[in-house]
């Protein structure tokens, strides 16, 4: 794979709905960065299984993908609680991994030219992904304040859901993503831990931006 020298490559690994979406959504404006939230690549698979089970194999899976714009992606919201449950299941398939690798390596690897860089959030994108990352962050919250998170998203788009409910994805999904044995969430040794159960979006930024700051303005 071709790769574009000389870019800022930031990587960060976090649990559902600790913030990591926001925060390198912010960064990614902030620094000019192509951004990439990976869970969607396999909430969007997710999606596909439940409504193609019968077409779903491998080969639709690799087509779907080779064929995925990444402005596409954006537009998806995939925020349901069926999709996320079934997306810590499929994302355990080795096929499925292997086929969004790819994708992901190029997409951090080759921004294009009117980007600075990139910057891609995941469960494995700081070691396996792109682990020759610049920055690297594990960002993550309490269980609580990050159900209460993703409840209030949930209920700003309109969805029936209780807040029981959400905790009790949350918590498998935390459970499927840590327990693993295929690319499992993980806080690596090089990784900076951000906690942000008591931190704003605003203030939460900012630590971050002073950290990368500190390093690039050297
Ligand atoms: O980040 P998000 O909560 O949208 O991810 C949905 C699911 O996709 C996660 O629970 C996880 O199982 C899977 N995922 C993954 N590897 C990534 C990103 C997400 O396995 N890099």
């Amino acid at each position: 794979m071709k790769k574009r020298k000389n870019i800022l490559k930031i990587a960060i690994d976090s649990p559902a709905a600790a913030g990591a979406g926001t925060i390198g959504k912010a960064l990614s404006k902030h620094y000019n960065l192509f951004y990439l939230d990976t869970g969607k690549i396999y909430r969007y698979i997710a999606y596909l299984k439940l409504n193609y089970p019968k077409k779903f194999n491998i080969k639709f899976v690799k087509s779907k993908i080779q064929s995925l714009k990444p402005y596409d992606l954006l537009k998806k919201k995939l925020l349901s609680n069926e999709v996320s449950n079934e997306a810590s299941i499929i994302s355990k398939i080795k096929y499925i991994r292997k086929a969004v690798h790819s994708f992901q390596t190029n997409f951090a690897y080759n921004p294009p030219k009117k980007y600075n860089g990139s910057c891609l959030d995941g469960r494995d994108i700081t070691y396996k992904i792109v682990p020759d990352a610049e920055f690297k962050f594990y960002i993550t919250a309490n269980l609580k304040t990050r159900a209460m998170r993703r409840y209030k998203e949930l209920k700003n788009l309109n969805k029936k859901i209780t807040y029981e409910e959400v905790l009790k994805s949350i918590k498998k999904r935390d459970k499927n993503d840590l327990n693993r044995k295929i690319s499992p969430l993980k806080k690596t040794k090089d990784s900076l831990l951000i906690n942000t159960t008591n931190l704003n979006k605003r203030s939460c930024f900012l630590k971050i931006k002073k950290i990368i700051d500190r390093k690039i303005n050297y």
